[in-house]
């Protein structure tokens, strides 16, 4: 109540922005990317169909996706200044700290591209960043590991490329498995966009003023990195863990009685989301890879995979969750997928924001497309004090 009416706080947080990109019904559990269905893009198309896809709104014929790869592979490598940024970092600096400040650091190099309202300029600056994403995710990676850096090769997929780039070393080549490389091209597609999330709606607010593109993107990384958003997968890679060391399985009750007191704080990470009240539809296709994944690397016996299958199961069948209508969502099996290839977990969320760039992409490229446009300003509802004067001093 603010003495001029009641309101819902929750009206202010999902106020309507109007786009023609993706489509979630969080009741029916859908998603569809310019129409078509996430389950059939996961099964018939790759990474690179599905960038072509969001940002020029149709899949390209065979001709138009090996044009758009090999402009993709041709900018994967990074101005080698940008291994300076790095070293000002501490070693155990966390990866999404480094990404963000790599990707805004990419527009001192790139003037060609940097000027948001010039369609060319835009579009330069896409390829650009879809192609050095993994780059300078991978690069991170090395930092923190005192390894030299990989340089990408452009005979290597999308996917196998960042996979040479994060594990092979000079003394010995990666051999990149098709199953992981896969798997890692369906991670990337599932988490290519999502309508308007917070980090969306990060990248067009703050790509609405006019600043440059890297700029924007560097925007949608920092508010990836919450715990509530795309840092969920490092967390529910963490609350496992944490869970192991408590017991693992045998102690999995305490834990669940912790989430339902309220007073605890504790949540389940990676299970409920904003939209969904139906199952993520992502997750049951992350669930699918999962277990190709643990299959291939013969994990299935792992306890801490068999610890997210017994929280999956009291997730799906105890009221509380049921009720709350608390599934599994995408960053849960994304996260236990990962840390099968070998990804760790604080880097999980930079894969996560490699794979929505092309998302973030799409959505500023939309509406700084659009000539109506303004530079966004939130309104709010003033519950504060009414008109006052300034006491003096002594008299406060
Ligand atoms: C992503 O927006 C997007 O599209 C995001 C994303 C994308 O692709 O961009 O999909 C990626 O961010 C997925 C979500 C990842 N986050 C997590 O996994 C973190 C854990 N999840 C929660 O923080 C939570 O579920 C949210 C933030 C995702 C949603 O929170 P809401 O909007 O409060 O959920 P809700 O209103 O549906 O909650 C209903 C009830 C509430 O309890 P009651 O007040 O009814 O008693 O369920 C509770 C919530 O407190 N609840 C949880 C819970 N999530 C909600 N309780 C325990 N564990 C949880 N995870």
């Amino acid at each position: 109540q603010t003495g001029m009416f009641t309101y819902d706080p929750g009206f202010l947080s999902t106020a309507a922005t109007q786009s023609a990109i993706t489509y979630i019904d969080g009741d029916k559990g859908e998603l569809l990317y310019r129409g078509y269905p996430i389950e059939q893009l996961a099964l018939h198309c790759d990474f690179m169909e599905t960038c072509h896809l969001l940002l020029y709104a149709d899949l390209p014929t065979a001709s138009q996706k090996e044009q758009f790869s090999k402009l993709v592979t041709n900018h994967t490598m990074v101005n080698e200044q940008m291994q300076f940024f790095l070293r000002g970092f501490r070693r155990d600096a966390h990866p999404m700290a480094v990404l963000t400040g790599l990707v805004g650091a990419l527009s001192s190099f790139y003037h060609d591209s940097t000027d948001i309202n010039n369609p060319q300029h835009r579009e330069i600056s896409a390829i650009r960043l879809i192609a050095k994403m993994p780059t300078l995710v991978a690069m991170a990676y090395k930092y923190s590991m005192g390894q030299p850096y990989m340089y990408p090769q452009n005979r290597l997929s999308y996917a196998g490329n960042f996979l040479h780039m994060m594990f092979g070393t000079p003394c010995e080549p990666y051999q990149v498995s098709p199953v992981l490389e896969h798997a890692l091209d369906r991670i990337f597609i599932l988490h290519a966009d999502h309508e308007q999330n917070a980090s969306t709606s990060t990248v067009r607010l703050c790509g609405s003023s006019g600043t440059n593109p890297f700029a924007a993107i560097a925007a949608g990384v920092a508010c990836l990195w919450g715990p509530a958003h795309g840092g969920a997968n490092e967390a529910a890679l963490n609350m496992l863990h944490d869970i192991q060391a408590q017991g693992g399985v045998e102690k999995i009750g305490e834990f669940i009685r912790q989430v339902k007191d309220k007073n605890s704080g504790v949540k389940l990470m990676g299970f409920g989301h904003r939209v969904y009240k139906n199952y993520d539809p992502r997750a049951k296709l992350m669930q699918e890879t999962c277990n190709q994944v643990l299959a291939e690397l013969g994990l299935e016996k792992d306890p801490l995979f068999k610890l997210a299958k017994a929280l999956e199961k009291i997730a799906l069948e105890d009221d509380y969750f049921v009720q709350r209508k608390l599934y599994p969502n995408v960053d849960f099996y994304s996260g236990i997928v990962q840390r099968a290839i070998g990804i760790p977990v604080k880097l999980f969320t930079g894969v996560f924001a490699l794979a929505r760039t092309v998302g973030w992409i799409a959505q500023l490229n939309e509406m700084i497309g659009d000539p109506e446009y303004k530079i966004g300003r939130p309104r709010q509802l003033f519950t504060g004090a009414e008109r006052r004067d300034v006491p003096p001093l002594d008299q406060r």
